[in-house]
């Protein structure tokens, strides 16, 4: 009989059989750079290099902002390193019940609860909300905390085509029985920079009774005249029925946050499992996230200088020759083709000084291999420009070029 020790050998062979492959040369090792430190920005030290920063998520441009630094290190003399507890019992300080009164305001709802992750937030809400007999229906191209999120639940799952408010309206339709319907879409999709078509979901869900779930993970700061997200973008205050989001993005702490009713938030305070037996996010944490949320109020700049130079961008690497998609945000991808296609380019792209992260299957469709690439506020027109020099060089080397 094979022993519990050797089945776990053999897990982690295959785990290591299947990054072998995709590290499988020093080429494709050195375009993937798998947890390799790449520290500050935008121009960031790896091995020794100094390379210019295109694939990160600090969309706002604040990670290094000396008012978030002192922020925390204030809370840390206040409240110490640690949150001492979960929650519900030694975990809340003042800076949490300030941090969900600025979300909730910012965000346009009444009541906001903050979890210790974007990803626990999407397990904890789909988790108190859903169970079985109930159904969530996902977008095809959903962010895998929702998936697993609707897994955990014991709900069923039905998928809808990627955006496409007809198929979601058909799978509603072929529905049966009386639980509770949830349709959850990202409002800003990671990979590829375009946005759910708010309008015609929130119609479809009204016409079938179901709650619309959307998060907001690349959507804070990035989209909405002032960065207020998708119902911002579209002009649809209340669009959404429950918004969540996370605070390690163009917020650069960690956490995250669900916005809706005082019911709501009331509900998950006591059945959002990973709210209610996991630490409260450490007080410093606390401090920084709501210190660039009041930036983000403060300096509606950022958001306007991300989408005119994402705007700018697009068109100069379309004008390359490169596929962007369907990109609307600062999330622009450089659609390559095949897995070593998207490998030999980024490796071109680092010896032109800028790293562009290679993002191949089975995180996407065979042949739609990429590098995905985040304008941030960061980044000024210089360094918009010398990426741009570098992708069209990788581009005119490798044969792409227009
Ligand atoms: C759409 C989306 N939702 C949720 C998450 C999880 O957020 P966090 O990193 O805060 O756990 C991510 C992170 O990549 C994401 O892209």
């Amino acid at each position: 009989m094979t022993t519990s020790r050797e089945l776990l050998q053999a897990r982690a062979e295959r785990t290591q059989r299947w990054v072998g492959r995709l590290e499988s040369t020093p080429h494709r090792r050195n375009s993937f750079m798998p947890y390799r430190p790449v520290p500050g920005g935008p121009y960031v030290d790896v091995e020794g290099e100094r390379l210019l920063m295109m694939s990160g998520y600090s969309y706002l441009g604040l990670a290094h902002d000396p008012r978030l630094a002192d922020a925390a290190t204030a809370a840390m003399a206040t409240f110490g390193t640690g949150a001492h507890g979960v929650r519900a019992l030694a975990g809340t300080t003042p800076l949490h019940h300030e941090l969900e009164a600025q979300v909730a305001r910012m965000l346009g709802r009444e009541s906001a609860l903050v979890f210790g992750s974007g990803y626990a937030t999407n397990v904890g809400v789909i988790g108190a909300i859903c169970g079985p007999g109930d159904t969530v229906v996902v977008d095809k191209l959903d962010h895998a905390s929702i998936v697993d999120g609707c897994n955990l639940s014991g709900a069923d799952v039905v998928r809808f085509r990627h955006n496409d408010a007809e198929h979601l309206d058909r799978r509603l339709s072929a529905l049966t029985g009386d639980g509770l319907r949830l349709v959850v879409v990202d409002s800003v999709y990671s990979m590829d920079g375009d946005i759910a078509p708010l309008p015609q979901l929130r119609e479809v869900c009204d016409r079938h009774g179901a709650l619309l779930m959307v998060d907001e993970a690349h959507g804070l700061g990035v989209i909405g005249a002032t960065g207020r997200g998708i119902e911002e973008h579209f002009d649809m205050p209340g669009g959404a029925d429950i918004k969540v989001g996370t605070l390690s993005k163009g917020i650069p702490s960690v956490g995250g946050w669900v916005v809706g009713s005082p019911e709501l938030t009331y509900h998950l305070r006591y059945a959002a499992r990973p709210f209610l037996f996991s630490a409260a996010l450490p007080p410093a944490q606390t401090a920084i996230a709501l210190e660039a949320l009041r930036v983000l109020d403060a300096e509606p700049d950022r958001v306007t200088l991300i989408q005119q130079e994402s705007a700018r961008f697009r068109d100069k690497v379309r004008e390359i020759g490169i596929d962007v998609g369907d990109s609307e945000t600062a999330i622009v991808p450089l659609i390559i083709g095949s897995d070593e296609a998207a490998y030999d380019y980024a490796t071109r792209c680092r010896e032109n000084g800028v790293v562009g992260l290679p993002v191949v299957t089975p995180a996407v469709q065979p042949g739609m291999a990429r590098l995905r690439i985040a304008i941030t506020a960061a980044h000024n027109r210089d360094h918009i420009d010398e990426a741009l020099g570098a992708f069209a060089a990788a581009a005119q080397a490798q044969g792409l070029a227009a």
